[in-house]
């Protein structure tokens, strides 16, 4: 099996049951990723259900105050998000009417909205093959490809993207983007990864190089 293969192959047994995976609303994805954008799962998870109780589509989100939105925010932080998230969906509601785009080029110019974001919609929503990159995936590769170019240098950056695009499998991008995150995000985790039970561990550069821990690299800024 090759690396996606294996990827999925785990993540259909390991994944957590999360409400916003299961969805090709791109407006749940949408809200799902911002708010996990500085925020682990547990603690954005209620914060989650009640944006999508109070506004459950993005008219709807659009037409709030936003007062309303930072005080649903509170205890987050980074407030821009929020008040970020706003001006999307009025931006979603003024040029798309009020119909999610789904498309990485047309996510890409919404407010807020950065490569991350762009391909994690474009591809849980509508399976486009958009490879996204997160500190997760930074790792997962970093260690099964043994790269060690730094993650926060720009030719680092690039670099990662072009392998994250080239492992992709292209015919169903959605399963795989969260098939390596939840596998960084669980199994190859910062510290103390679970490489004994890992299905990467024979074709793993980093568990035969001894380079797990110092891997990925990153420059000190
Ligand atoms: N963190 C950011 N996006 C996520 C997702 N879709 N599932 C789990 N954790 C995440």
């Amino acid at each position: 099996m090759d690396f996606s293969a294996e990827l999925v192959q785990w993540y259909q047994k390991n994944k957590r049951a999360l409400p916003w995976r299961d969805t090709a609303n791109a407006y749940v994805i949408w809200l799902s990723e911002i708010i996990l954008q500085q925020t682990r799962v547990e603690q954005g998870m209620p914060y989650f259900y009640r944006f999508l109780e109070k506004y459950p589509d993005v008219i709807s989100f659009a037409a709030a105050h936003e007062d309303e939105i930072l005080k649903l925010w509170q205890g987050l932080g980074y407030y821009s998000r929020g008040r970020n998230m706003l001006k999307t969906a009025r931006q979603v509601v003024g040029q798309y009417g009020g119909e999610f785009p789904v498309a990485y080029t047309e996510l890409i110019k919404l407010k807020g909205i950065g490569g991350y974001t762009a391909a994690a919609i474009s591809s849980f929503s509508s399976d486009e093959p958009r490879a996204v990159v997160d500190g997760n995936v930074y790792r997962v590769l970093a260690r099964y490809f043994g790269i060690e170019e730094p993650i926060n240098s720009n030719k680092g950056k690039k670099l990662f993207q072009q392998v994250a695009d080239e492992v992709l499998d292209k015919d169903h991008a959605g399963l795989h983007n969260q098939a390596v995150m939840e596998f960084g995000a669980m199994l190859c985790k910062p510290k103390n990864p679970d490489c004994a039970v890992c299905p990467l561990r024979n074709g793993c550069y980093a568990l035969q190089h001894n380079k797990v821990s110092i891997l990925p690299q990153k420059l000190k800024t």
